[in-house]
């Protein structure tokens, strides 16, 4: 069976932990693909809440095997501070593997994200100050440490010298900052390297192998479609490939070993950070969303910007993507309200316009043109069929299909695993 990709259709934040728990059970494999510790994942199961930021958060389910490839970048002392979370919770996942092509994010990176946004004054994205951009920059300018570094460890912490050098003379040149102490670094790094060189491996090659095997592998997505570098509201996205092609390069697999493609959306909209949102609600209304929704940073706990359903950034987001079918999440925090609306088109400069604007300087001028429903005003957190779900609901849900031109499998219902309606099977392609 072709891997199966489970990704995020918006700005990030879209319950992918959920859908991911949820079907880790039939999956051999779950690996990440993108991203870094700026992603937060949360699972809510019998055993509790979790927040997972670089361990695949299919973990609970006996036998799955966790592993990170090469498009990820990996902070070693944040890996290693929630493994060691997980296992205090008495949660021990399988051995999890590590690419050895993943870039390393260190400190140094930190702190330059930090000075980055500084310095961009008005112009900053509100990035989660993991060190994800710097680290992605020295990858592509081949300037990275990477996770295979560490199997040579000599060699390992003369490089992280090297590049600790490098970086402070950026820190006190340019920014005028307190340069790091090279040596302290150098120590820890060769104690990280001890630690995470026994989970290095060419993970795409055993990925590979698993595929021709037929063994079932569910790709974990991190942030959403439209924080991808490429496909995202430039600049104010993440530093790598959150879409499926990103899935692709990451595991080094043939696009043709992609098969089933989930795309999680919430039933409303959220942002973190900076950037266009058009159907942004501000006053009393957003703050609605954010306290029934809980819409607050896993990884920053920072407050979400929330807003209603955006059909036209939605289905660019399916555009690029692909997807066989969606997950409809976070249904029950319309609940109670007299109607809900969804964005079905923008105005721009007098004009109406149904795709999504490259230019953010572009789509920060978009007024929503909206399509009201009326709402349900009852709990749906106890509905399990899609007959318990109340015909507004319904109407809302195929509404969202027919505008996304793609099959819902999934509506969550609430933060547990049960609280859940599978109307199809997600891994099935039609
Ligand atoms: P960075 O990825 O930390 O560089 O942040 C860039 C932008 O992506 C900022 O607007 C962040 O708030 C946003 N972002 C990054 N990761 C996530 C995520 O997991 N969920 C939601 N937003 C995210």
């Amino acid at each position: 069976m072709p891997a199966a990709v489970i990704l995020g259709g918006h700005w990030g934040d879209e319950g992918k932990g959920k859908v991911i728990d949820l079907l880790a059970g039939r999956c051999a494999y779950n690996v990440r693909y993108s991203g870094g510790s700026n992603a937060g994942h949360t699972v809510v199961n019998e055993r509790g809440t979790f927040a997972f930021h670089q361990v695949p958060c299919g973990v609970f389910h006996p036998g799955v095997i966790p592993m990170l490839a090469a498009g990820v970048v990996l902070d070693p002392e944040a890996l290693l501070a929630e493994l060691a979370e997980l296992e205090r919770r008495g949660v021990r996942p399988e051995r999890l593997y590590v690419s050895e092509r993943a870039h390393l994010v260190m400190p140094y990176h930190r702190l330059l994200d930090g000075y980055l946004e500084a310095q961009r004054q008005d112009l900053r994205l509100g990035t989660t100050g993991m060190g994800i951009g710097p680290a992605y920059a020295d990858k592509a300018s081949r300037d990275g440490l990477r996770a295979g570094d560490m199997l040579d460890p000599d060699r390992f912490v003369q490089l992280v010298r090297r590049r600790a050098e490098l970086a402070n003379e950026y820190i006190t040149a340019v920014f005028g900052g307190e340069p790091i102490d090279v040596e302290d670094l150098a120590r820890q790094s060769a104690e990280w390297a001890v630690l995470i060189a026994p989970m290095v491996c060419d993970v795409e090659r055993e990925i590979r192998a698993a595929l021709s095997q037929g063994q079932v592998i569910m790709l974990e997505g991190a942030q959403g479609a439209l924080l991808d570098i490429d496909a995202g509201s430039y600049p104010f996205v993440t530093s790598s490939s959150s879409g499926v092609a990103g899935a692709c390069a990451s595991l080094g697999i043939p696009v043709r070993e992609v098969g089933p493609i989930v795309v999680a959306l919430h039933a409303y909209m959220t942002r973190v950070g900076e950037g266009p949102f058009p159907t942004e609600l501000e006053g009393e209304a957003g703050q609605y969303l954010l306290r029934v929704g809980n819409e607050f940073g896993t990884t920053t706990g920072r407050p979400r910007r929330c807003g209603w359903f955006d059909a036209v950034a939605s289905r660019y987001a399916l555009d690029v993507n692909g997807a066989t079918s969606l997950a409809v999440t976070k249904l029950d925090v319309l609940d109670h309200l007299g109607h809900v609306r969804i964005c079905v088109a923008y105005e721009i400069d007098g004009k109406r316009v149904s795709h999504l604007p490259s230019r953010a300087d572009v789509l920060a001028r978009a007024r929503p043109v909206y399509e009201d429903l009326p709402g349900w005003k009852q709990s749906t957190q106890n509905a399990r069929t899609w007959e318990d779900l109340p015909p507004a609901a319904q109407r809302y849900i195929r509404r969202i299909e027919e505008l996304m031109g793609a099959p819902v499998s999934i509506v969550a219902v609430g933060p547990a695993r049960d609280q859940t309606l599978v109307l199809r099977d997600p891994l099935e392609v039609a």
